[in-house]
């Protein structure tokens, strides 16, 4: 056990390796059902991944095991102490980001950051160097005397991680923390992640990016509608969708649909493509069908310009597992294109 991990655990000790222990959890906002029935197990010391597109229900599942939202159903211990009967021992286990959102304006960069600290119990030189190595791991150095209202939007939010991160609690949600990062600090981001997790803290970290889970995850939960429909490792999921997988980005993007639509009928695989990209991916169960895709392909009239055959990304385990090229989709809707 850290020294950094002591000041939580003096008061609260955690009773179970499982950071997380959650079963059948349920929010439903009206006819909403943002999370209906999702169940987590994350060991203590790991960084568990969820991913899920828009709207998934990832907050809203952070939300209530971080005591911030009381279920409608299930149950959910951290460290085997109830997020809700004792919702007092579970705040004193876990750190939130974006929780110190609202810093002080007139305040400079590390004035804001001591005094973070210095509310948290720590003594002034603690809290000055604690300070000064999160200004250094967030590129905030030379910002670090200017007041926050001279801050950029990116500026002020490395400041609002700084200042989560100011304690390193036992386990910390970290909801999309580096979106709308830049790239040098998303990495620097990974990396402070990194040192806390061999420190010796859980991590939950909710993200887009596909990439972020594959780096630093453990263990990953796909959450969709309100569901976890598939977890597991990276490598695992990647293996859960076949051995390979067929790109296919046809010259016109709107043909797409189409070429998703041909590609299932002779391959019986569901495709799925990304409408940013303007790619199709299908799982790849039969790869001595793909000259046959191609026949079919020409016969329609379809230019394709780009033919891939490769090992699953975690990018693609994703578009086939959520089966959607639009986040924003109804199933229903869908059932009705194919
Ligand atoms: N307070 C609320 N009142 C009503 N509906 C809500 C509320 N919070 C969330 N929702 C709805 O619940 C669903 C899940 O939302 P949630 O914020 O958990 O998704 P998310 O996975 O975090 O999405 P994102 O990637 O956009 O952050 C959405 O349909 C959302 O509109
Ligand atoms: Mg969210």
């Amino acid at each position: 056990m850290t020294t950094t991990l002591a000041a939580h655990t003096a008061a609260t000790i955690p009773r179970t390796d499982l950071a997380i222990d959650a079963r059948g959890l349920v929010k439903h906002f009206g006819e909403t059902k943002a999370v209906n029935g999702v169940d987590l197990a994350v060991p203590a010391g790991t960084v568990y991944g969820v991913l899920g597109p828009n709207g998934a229900g990832k907050t809203t599942t952070v939300s209530m095991l971080a005591t911030l939202l009381r279920p409608d159903a299930g149950t959910a211990e951290i460290f085997g102490y109830d997020v809700v009967d004792d919702d007092v021992a579970v705040r004193s286990l876990i750190g939130v980001t974006g929780q110190y959102a609202s810093v002080d304006e007139d305040l400079s960069a590390v004035q804001n950051l001591v005094l973070f600290g210095r509310l948290l119990g720590k003594s002034r030189s603690a809290a000055k160097t604690r300070a000064e190595e999160l200004l250094a791991d967030f590129a905030l150095e030379e910002a670090a005397t200017r007041p926050l209202s001279e801050f950029s939007g990116g500026m002020r939010r490395r400041l609002d991680l700084a200042a989560s991160l100011i304690d390193t609690p036992p386990l910390l949600f970290l909801d999309e923390p580096t979106t709308g990062l830049d790239p040098r600090t998303r990495s620097q981001m990974w990396e402070t992640i990194r040192t806390l997790v061999a420190q010796g803290s859980t991590v939950l970290l909710t993200t887009q990016y596909l990439d972020e889970a594959d780096q630093l995850a453990d263990r990953i939960a796909v959450i969709d509608r309100g569901r976890v429909i598939a977890d597991g490792t990276s490598d695992q999921l990647k293996e859960s969708i076949g051995t390979s997988t067929l790109v296919l980005t046809p010259v016109t993007r709107a043909d797409a649909h189409e070429t998703a639509r041909i590609a299932e009928n002779v391959l019986g695989d569901a495709a799925a493509f990304s409408p940013e990209a303007g790619r199709v991916t299908v799982a790849l169960h039969h790869p001595d069908r793909v000259p046959d895709v191609l026949i079919a392909l020409r016969d329609a009239d379809i230019a394709i310009e780009e033919i891939t055959v490769s090992k699953p990304t975690l990018d693609e385990v994703f578009l086939t597992i959520t089966g959607q090229d639009d986040p924003n989709e109804h199933p229903s809707d869908q059932e009705v294109d194919r």
